[in-house]
């Protein structure tokens, strides 16, 4: 059994960008630029953009973030997206989600202007997606190509598992890893809440893809003998410790690793990629814009 270990890949990616981004301003040209917005002070979300900050640190570039308060009005936050969208000095943005419920996230997304939609949620990206020419690629679906393209992984005519549908996660890589690509040209299985067999199915998986939401929920019994897993998950499970929680994923990793080829360990996993796309992303826009 092999790790794939998110935090090497990470930093490998981070050292490319960051000589990419110093080179740039040696050059005498503008900083890359990536915003984000947060609503409200969600514990999860205030963590994800901190790490997106130092992370933009890391690789020399500039992060703004706009902090709303929790009773911020569509309104309001679709004026920002307006001003992000017309400042030149922002190469990309995201709009961390979850929001407040009265506001729809789908208008949020849609007023983003998909030449700075990083994270790669605006429906235009994701046409781009599936229609095979892509321009942002979501962020952690990106992440997990990166970590199969870097390890060297076969995809090519492999049974593809995915469980669970989301639109961040599910549904893009299971179009990815279908289309005529490489790493792609799987088979691709897309399981759901409605899905009858998904065990048995997930026991038929040359690449497994637990996105599901749901701690622990793959056991050894649905993995199949040299199998990669892919663990999307992350979740905070409350205990007596100092910190008060451990973050574990999807698969219950101590009894599935020993049956795989490739596994993706929780946390240093999937998590750490996420972040990284983004700024690979935000590098793509950057050299979009300035090849106009
Ligand atoms: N919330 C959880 N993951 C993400 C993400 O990748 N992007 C945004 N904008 N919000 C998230």
């Amino acid at each position: 059994m092999q790790l794939i270990d998110g935090k090497k890949i990470a930093a490998e990616i981070k050292k490319e960008l960051a000589a990419k981004s110093a080179k740039l301003i040696d050059d005498g040209n503008r900083t890359p630029h990536l915003a984000a917005v947060l609503v409200g002070s969600d514990p999860a979300s205030e963590s994800y953009v901190g790490s997106k900050e130092r992370a933009c640190k890391e690789v020399g570039f500039i992060s703004t973030v706009y902090r709303l308060e929790e009773n911020t009005t569509e309104k309001q936050l679709l004026d920002i997206v307006h001003f992000l969208n017309s400042d030149d000095d922002v190469d990309g943005f995201i709009v961390q989600l979850p929001l407040p419920k009265h506001i729809s996230v789908d208008k949020v997304i849609e007023a983003i202007d998909p030449s700075k939609d990083v994270d790669g949620f605006h429906p235009v990206s994701l046409g781009k997606m599936v229609v095979g020419n892509p321009l942002f690629l979501p962020a952690t679906p990106y992440g997990i190509i990166q970590m199969i393209e870097r390890c060297g992984i076969e995809t090519d005519g492999k049974h593809c598992v995915v469980l669970g549908r989301s639109n961040i996660v599910g549904t893009p890589i299971s179009i990815m890893l279908s289309r005529k690509s490489k790493p792609g040209n799987c088979t691709v299985t897309l399981c759901h809440t409605r899905t009858k067999n998904m065990k048995e199915l997930a026991a038929t998986a040359d690449i497994l893809i637990a996105a599901i939401g749901q701690p622990g929920y793959v056991t050894a019994d649905m993995v199949k003998p040299g199998a990669v897993v892919i663990d999307v998950g992350i979740h905070r499970l409350l205990d007596g410790s100092e910190k008060g929680y451990h973050i574990v994923g999807d698969v219950k990793f101590d009894e599935v690793a020993p049956k795989c080829s490739y596994i993706t360990p929780v946390p240093g996993g999937v998590g750490v990629m996420t972040v990284v796309s983004l700024l690979m992303n935000t590098m793509k826009a950057y050299d979009t814009k300035f090849n106009k």
